[in-house]
């Protein structure tokens, strides 16, 4: 048994869980897990406000990790590990649950994992599926993050390709408040997309079919603009015309990535997609055709495992436990931490960790 208390404050979601490293199902793995979304304290202002999440994370984290320990019928005392996660992301939120587990690891005195929330998403396939095994293609799309990695083991990442501008999610969210679907806008963009014509509008595709391995989205949301105040097309039109053309960004990048690695060795065991844009079925079928053609399978999370939880943060601290890592009381809380650091920066200003 390595019982592992998972804890995730970066960005919007305050969330805390108690893994099972041992078990090998899904089910069995996650123990006990609670969630608590800021979404309705942020939706107002169109987007996350950094200061008000800290607040709001302080507020809740106590007594969740209280509720999901009485969940799992365990105190401190038959925990393991304590994994919290240390970045990337809004450094006050990041602080909140660092410093709790800290607080945890030092009166129970049990070893702290800092976890890179990056290593979450990538590994959260893992958790889901006990069969994938390194090394997979990476594909992790999120509001704040848009990346193809070589996963080739625990702590072992290589970056094939980044965005040089907005991440994939947040082309979703600026399409959906241009669109005034409110936040966040991923879900809502891809709801009205199913009643709109894809190629109504013409929009570019940027950087695809370029040598270039990289990303960029900032043309085609301003394009989406430009088209919305033309007044010449239907929301939903321009909802899945704006669809399309990001997944066959993603498309493009991803099959390049994909045909950047023929004849590695250990070649890829699958396509892997994580993070909160996973959650969109028309880039899921996209991709698996993706996959197909390339003779791998699509593995994506169940969508509750893609947006930001604490399962997959507990699941990273599981590897890492098993695998002998540990970390100080002193470790810091990080804004940016590459999971790859030694991938040279993509051009352009702006340039995400
Ligand atoms: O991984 P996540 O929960 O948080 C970050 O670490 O960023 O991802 C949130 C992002 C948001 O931009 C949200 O709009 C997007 O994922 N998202 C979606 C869908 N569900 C969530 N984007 C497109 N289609 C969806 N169904
Ligand atoms: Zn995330």
């Amino acid at each position: 048994m390595a019982l592992i208390l998972g804890i995730e404050s970066s960005c919007d979601e305050t969330a805390v869980a108690v893994i099972d490293g041992s078990a090998s199902t899904l089910d069995a793995r996650i123990v006990a897990q609670h969630i608590a979304s800021q979404d309705a304290a942020h939706r107002p202002y169109g987007g996350v406000v950094p200061e008000i999440a800290a607040r709001a994370h302080a507020e809740v984290i106590a007594p969740m990790v209280a509720e999901t320990l009485a969940d799992a019928g365990l105190t401190l005392a038959g925990i393991d590990a304590i994994a919290a996660t240390a970045g990337p992301g809004l450094i006050g939120g990041v602080m909140v649950g660092l410093v709790t587990g800290k607080a945890l690891a030092m009166a129970s005195g049990k070893p702290l994992l800092a976890i890179n929330h990056l290593e979450g998403h990538a590994l959260s396939p893992r958790l889901a599926d006990p069969d994938l095994a390194y090394p997979y293609l990476l594909l992790l799309v999120s509001g704040g993050h848009c990346q193809i990695l070589e996963v080739r083991g625990l702590g072992d990442y290589r970056r094939l390709a980044t965005t040089i501008d907005d991440a994939l999610g947040e082309a979703f969210d600026k399409t959906a408040k241009v669109l005034g679907l409110g936040y966040p806008g991923g879900p809502a963009v891809e709801r009205l997309a199913r009643a709109g014509n894809p190629q109504a509008v013409p929009l570019p595709r940027p950087l695809a079919g370029t040598a270039e391995p990289h990303f960029s989205f900032a043309g085609l949301k301003s394009a989406v603009l430009r088209a919305h105040e033309s007044g010449k097309y239907a929301q939903a039109d321009l909802a899945a015309s704006f669809q399309q053309a990001a997944i066959d960004c993603v498309v493009d990048r991803t099959a390049r990535a994909l045909a950047s690695l023929e004849g590695s060795a250990p070649p890829p065991t699958a396509l892997v997609v994580a993070g909160g844009v996973a959650a969109n079925a028309a880039l899921r079928g996209a991709l698996e055709q993706v996959a197909a053609r390339a003779g791998l399978a699509l593995v994506a999370p169940p969508v509750k495992l893609c947006t930001d939880n604490a399962a997959m943060i507990g699941w990273a601290g599981a590897e890492r436990f098993a695998a002998g890592f540990r970390d100080g009381l002193d470790v810091a809380a990080r804004p940016r931490w590459p999971l790859d650091a030694n991938a040279a920066p993509a051009r352009g200003a702006g340039v995400k960790a």
